[in-house]
């Protein structure tokens, strides 16, 4: 029973223990843990480890359970079966809510949200229009482009082809891919060839500082707590401002779209515009960095495992990249970059799929019948059925070719309990939020493979490494980084 204690001024005091438990009991909802803290619910117990506290959780109440977290009461739905069920109700929830206005926190400009009035563009339809399609090939012809500008200039200048460069393999991919992937959104200025590569290794330096507080802007503390962090944020957008990308040339169309139709974005001024390039530059880099890592280090690690073996993995012909596998040569390169990368990133991903309801309703489930009432938030976390051994066997292990089928076709028929799911697979979110940049993500991680095979040797230089764990301090956002660099030597190839 719930106490209530009243003093004689008529003021309510709350035991702390109780406090969590006020105003949440009404029939019809999921099963509800309030945590131990008042407001901050079970906040600590998610962000320490949300995989553990999620399943915990899962066999504690059931498929689906409420969590308070920070003052909100978030629905997790467990059940991957039940995904597709969630996506039906969709009229029931505002899934840009939540997006928009992290946004808006996190870079520093208004709404971007049509009906707040300060903008007639729907941009969830400009980036489909400008990053799929027509425009995806010349995406990835300009990323090609440019990581054989990035790739190629360093090594030859560092060192005569015979010898070994050591560096962490983190800090090269996030170096290779932040200059490639920062040149194809936002174009080469033709004018200052030499001054190029300090310009985009200033704002990595500043990106970095910027993305590593990026958990904290979610969680609702303000960029002025973070002195270097806001003056990065600052810097970078600065660079992004018309003035300054007037000079470039080759902008993609994701931004020539946002800087010359007048009628969209109208409210905004240079400044504002700057910082929606910003958020766009973040989307693309803050996960592909860490994932085109893992796909490296996945594969070398892979290679060096079954290279006792006699089946490697991978070797380069000067034509290109041709896989080479003693046992299954009829597997096409294509194909097994398609599972390669699928697999690093399914290992990896930690994101939080999440849906705001616009008005009270009820949820029908396989399981049952469930309350939501407005301003709660049901929530998908695929990193659940990511590392479910029923869908996975031995979720844990890099499995090159989890992704492809006995003909080394593509696979996509995954089980749970003997039943096909539909949703097996969720690193780049669902519905309508799905990341609209995900077919150049894996075009552009494909193209670095392809090249760091082509160009280069490449070692580990201990060669027994174990994986290094994900950070955790990024869950929700996307793809996890290792809490660790890994050094490995690279030399050109003749
Ligand atoms: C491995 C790489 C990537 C992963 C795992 C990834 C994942 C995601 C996820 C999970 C979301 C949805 C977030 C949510 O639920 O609200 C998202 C949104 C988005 N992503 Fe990606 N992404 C990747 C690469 C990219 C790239 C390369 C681009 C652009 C060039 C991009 C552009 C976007 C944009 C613009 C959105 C927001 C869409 C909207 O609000 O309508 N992403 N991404």
């Amino acid at each position: 029973m719930l106490r209530l204690y009243i003093w004689k001024t008529g003021r309510v005091v709350v035991p702390l223990t109780e406090i969590g438990k006020l105003g949440r009991k009404r029939i019809g909802e999921p099963p509800l843990d309030n945590g131990l803290i008042p407001y901050v619910g079970c906040a600590l117990q998610f962000g320490a480890n949300p995989l553990e506290f999620l399943r915990t959780n899962k066999r504690k109440y059931g498929h689906i359970f409420t969590c308070k977290l920070m003052g909100k009461y978030v629905h997790f739905i467990t059940n991957p079966f039940s995904y597709n069920t969630v996506m039906r109700h969709g009229k029931y929830f505002d899934w840009k809510k939540f997006n928009f206005a992290v946004s808006a926190k996190a870079f520093g400009h208004r709404s971007i949200d049509p009906s707040d009035g300060n903008t007639t563009e729907n941009v969830h339809e400009t980036f489909t229009k400008t990053l799929q399609g027509d425009a995806l090939n010349s995406l990835t012809e300009a990323m090609m482009e440019n990581l054989q500008y990035v790739l190629r200039p360093p090594v030859l200048s560092k060192t005569n082809s015979d010898s070994w460069v050591t560096e962490g393999m983190y800090s090269f991919c996030y170096r290779v891919m932040f200059e490639a992937g920062y040149l194809t959104l936002f174009g080469k200025d033709l004018t200052r060839q030499e001054a190029q590569r300090t310009f985009i290794l200033n704002n990595l330096n500043n990106f970095k500082q910027f993305d590593k507080i990026f958990p904290a802007l979610v969680a609702g503390i303000p960029i002025h707590m973070f002195k270097n962090a806001h003056n990065a944020r600052e810097k970078l957008a600065e660079a992004l401002k018309h003035e300054n990308l007037q000079k470039r040339d080759n902008i993609s169309e994701l931004i020539t779209t946002r800087m010359f139709l007048n009628d969209t974005l109208s409210t905004f001024d240079d400044k504002e515009k700057a910082k929606t390039h910003l958020a766009l530059l973040w989307a693309a880099q803050a996960n592909t960095l860490p994932a085109t890592f893992w796909c490296l280090f996945h594969t070398i690690r892979y290679n060096n495992i079954i290279g006792a073996k006699r089946r490697k993995l991978i070797f380069s012909t000067g034509a290109g990249v041709m896989f080479h596998f003693c046992s299954l040569s009829l597997f096409s390169p294509s194909n097994i970059y398609y599972s390669i990368i699928k697999e690093a990133l399914r290992l990896s991903s930690a994101s939080l799929n999440i849906r705001a309801a616009k008005e009270d309703f009820t949820l029908h489930l396989e399981e049952g019948s469930y309350n939501i009432r407005k301003d709660d938030i049901v929530a998908l976390y695929p990193q659940l059925l990511h590392l479910d051994p029923e869908i996975y066997p031995d979720p844990l292990v890099f499995k090159y070719d989890r992704f492809l089928n006995e003909n080394g076709k593509p696979k996509t028929s995954f089980y749970c309990n003997g039943i096909k799911l539909k949703y097996y697979y969720m690193p780049f979110g669902s519905g309508l939020t799905l990341c609209p940049g995900r077919l150049f993500a894996v075009h552009e991680m494909k193209q670095f493979l392809i090249l760091m095979f082509s160009y280069f040797e490449m070692q580990l230089i201990d060669s027994q490494v174990k994986c290094p764990p994900l950070d955790q301090s990024r869950v929700g956002l996307g793809i996890l980084p290792p809490t660790n660099d890994i050094d490995f030597k690279y030399k050109l190839k003749h």
